[in-house]
């Protein structure tokens, strides 16, 4: 480590213990003083000074309890040296309010940190719901704090596997995007925070390990679809950033302009949305409404950023395609940006490849791929479908494919060397005989050189064979 990094750890460590003691201190303080009292107002300014001098690049700053430990940013700021209660009282108040965690971010302002502390002491004085405590939150319009609940027990990140991180950033990003959807409809603005966050989570996991968490996205929920769809929307564009070597900031934006391009289907009604038989005109005008409400949507409540103008055209322009077929017909006469490009493949690909209520059976990977690359291929730009197709490789993971000796498999990895990309890792779920196979993985690439390479002969439809491809993968 160098040795300004290791000057930076003491000084975010020096900080962060008086940031401990000084909450310590705001709990006890608003127990003891009404409002409109000068100490707790002078603590409440000292807290947001230090939470504006340890925040992260994104502009917020997280402290968070897990077991006997406090985390502040990403740091465990061991109790040390404070001399004091203040680290063990500061835990045992969080946990018995069942706070697992508090973000402030870069426009906090004093009123939200005091109100914080007041409805945290009740709640944990009546150890009433820590759900409460959020509504409470909300309702009197605290916007620049958030707290999370409940999950003091959960491991660290550190603690987990980057399989299991991913799992958990990919479900969690669900329960984010059905927050900020429900949001929109009782609030006037919508706070991107939360969804920067976990796309920022999504871009270091893919660049941890980029299979695992696109595996995921193989995780089709029925019932959710339009969440679900959101956050696969999310976790490809990225990918297919990075794959375009994208830098970060952009790989920010093109993950928010997935998660929010269909955020105009709040604006449909849901018998329409989910209406099994054939739409009528009227329906299907109402169904493509949703580009362009979504960017009034998201350009009214985002706020006005140049972050904001690109997700919002995005959700704009994801159904207007190359061809000059699609809509809105606005869409249809400009050129689309790269993020509605991006958007617009990996929509079409993920929703061709989950089920529907006017669709049950999803369309396999390998075959929504052949669609697009053979029938459809006038709708997107060239080059980007190009890199697309080579992204998810020919045998997207989960694929259940049958082999040159008519054994049955399923995917379960890439081969490493990209001309050997059609031999994949399979895991056998069949032999030749259509008996059930001892569910050994082989890596055909090994084959690949043989007078009779162990190749894929063609892809099947899992349903046909009861498989559910997610067993084989997590
Ligand atoms: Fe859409
Ligand atoms: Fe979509």
């Amino acid at each position: 480590m160098s040795a300004t990094r290791i000057e930076d750890e003491r000084r975010h460590v020096d900080l962060s213990r008086e940031l401990i003691s000084l909450w310590t201190g705001l709990f006890k303080a608003v127990r003891l003083y009404e409002q409109a009292n000068d100490s707790v107002e002078s603590q409440c300014s000292r807290i947001r000074e230090l939470a504006l001098a340890l925040m992260n690049d994104s502009g917020e700053l997280e402290l968070t309890v897990r077991r006997d430990s406090i985390f502040v940013g990403r740091l465990r700021i061991k109790q040390g040296a404070m001399g004091s209660t203040a680290y063990p009282r500061l835990i045992a108040l969080l946990c018995t309010a069942g706070i697992s965690s508090v973000i402030l971010d870069e426009d906090v302002e004093n009123w939200e940190i005091e109100l914080f502390a007041r409805i945290s002491i009740a709640t944990a004085d009546a150890r009433s719901e820590p759900a409460e405590m959020k509504n409470q939150l909300e309702r009197r319009g605290v916007q620049h704090l958030t707290v999370q609940i409940g999950q003091m027990d959960e491991p660290l990140a550190e603690e987990l596997t980057a399989d299991q991180l991913a799992r958990r950033i990919y479900l969690n990003s669900i329960g984010v995007v059905k927050g900020v959807f429900q949001e929109l409809k009782t609030s006037n603005r919508l706070s991107a925070r939360r969804v920067k966050r976990v796309v920022m989570e999504m871009v270091d996991s893919l660049d941890r390990d980029p299979g695992f968490l696109m595996s995921l996205t193989r995780l089709k929920n029925y019932d959710e679809y339009t969440f679900n769809h959101s956050v696969n929307v999310s976790v490809l564009s990225i990918a297919l950033g990075r794959h375009l070597q994208l830098q970060r900031n952009e790989l920010s934006i093109v993950g928010q302009a997935g998660m929010f391009h269909d955020l105009g289907k709040l604006c449909v009604p849901k018998e329409v949305l989910n209406k099994p038989g054939r739409l009528t005109p009227e329906e299907r005008l109402i169904i493509q409404s949703h580009s362009a409400e979504g960017f009034v949507e998201i350009a009214a409540k985002l706020g006005a950023s140049h972050e904001t103008i690109e997700v919002a055209l995005a959700a704009f322009e994801h159904h207007a395609n190359h061809d000059g077929s699609g809509y809105p017909r606005a869409a249809l006469t400009r050129e689309k940006g790269l993020l509605s490009e991006i958007v617009s493949i990996v929509d079409r690909y993920d929703a061709m490849t989950s089920a529907r209520v006017y669709r049950s059976n999803p369309i396999p990977p390998q075959k929504a791929l052949a669609i697009m690359y053979h029938s459809q291929a006038a709708q997107f730009d060239a080059t980007l479908l190009r890199y697309f197709m080579n992204l998810m490789g020919y045998y997207p993971l989960g694929t259940t494919v049958r082999l040159a000796d008519n054994s049955v498999a399923v995917v379960v990895g890439g081969s490493a060397e990209p001309e050997l990309r059609h031999f994949p890792k399979v895991q056998l779920v069949l032999d030749p005989d259509g008996r059930p196979a001892s569910g050994h993985t082989i890596d055909l690439a090994a084959t690949a050189k043989d007078d009779e390479p162990l190749a894929v002969m063609e892809t099947l439809d899992a349903l046909d064979y009861g498989i559910e491809a997610m067993d084989y993968i997590l």
